[in-house]
């Protein structure tokens, strides 16, 4: 990013390609708001914002999952990214065959007992969670 702006500008600064003076003042012009943009977007966009559920195509049992991750997985496991907190991130924890950090296979199964009993740091969610709520928040965790 930093390279792109510093190129357009000498691009921008050095250009011999247009004759008139005002056609590069315009040009130049167009150059400060095209690095502005970029800088607010380097600035803004860093941030992701928070998709909503529609736009994850999350049905009624996912979102509802979503909630449950939100309120007890998320300070620790990040949703959308393989990159830890206190725990794993869990991007596509069901898409491979065995979860990163216990090595155990990457199923239903497996899941809802580390959910229930916890594991290491890991608190336990057997007494917070119901089972509807579990298999909420299995639903969603499938979408990640
Ligand atoms: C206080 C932090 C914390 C919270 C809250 C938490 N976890 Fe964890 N989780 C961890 C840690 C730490 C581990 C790694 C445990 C280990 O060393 O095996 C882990 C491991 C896991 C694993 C296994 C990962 C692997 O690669 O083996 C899954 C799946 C998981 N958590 C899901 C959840 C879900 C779902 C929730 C919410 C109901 C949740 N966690 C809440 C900290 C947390």
């Amino acid at each position: 990013m930093g390279m792109d702006v510093e190129e357009l500008m000498k691009k921008l600064l050095h250009s011999k390609s247009c004759a008139s003076p005002m056609r590069r003042i315009t040009r130049y012009l167009r150059g400060v708001i095209a690095v502005l943009l970029s800088v607010g977007c380097f600035a803004g966009c860093n941030v992701e914002r928070r998709k909503s559920d529609a736009e994850l195509g999350l049905n009624t049992q996912q979102a509802a999952g979503r909630r449950i991750y939100d309120r007890h997985c998320d300070q620790c496991h990040e949703p959308y990214s393989s990159s830890g907190k206190k725990g794993p991130g869990l991007k596509g924890v069901f898409k491979k065959e065995y979860l990163s950090v216990s090595g155990l296979p990457a199923n239903d199964d497996r899941v809802s007992e580390i959910v229930r009993l916890g594991r290491s740091k890991m608190p336990a969610f057997g007494q917070t969670l119901d089972q509807q709520q579990l298999q909420d928040l299995l639903a969603y965790m499938h979408t990640l």
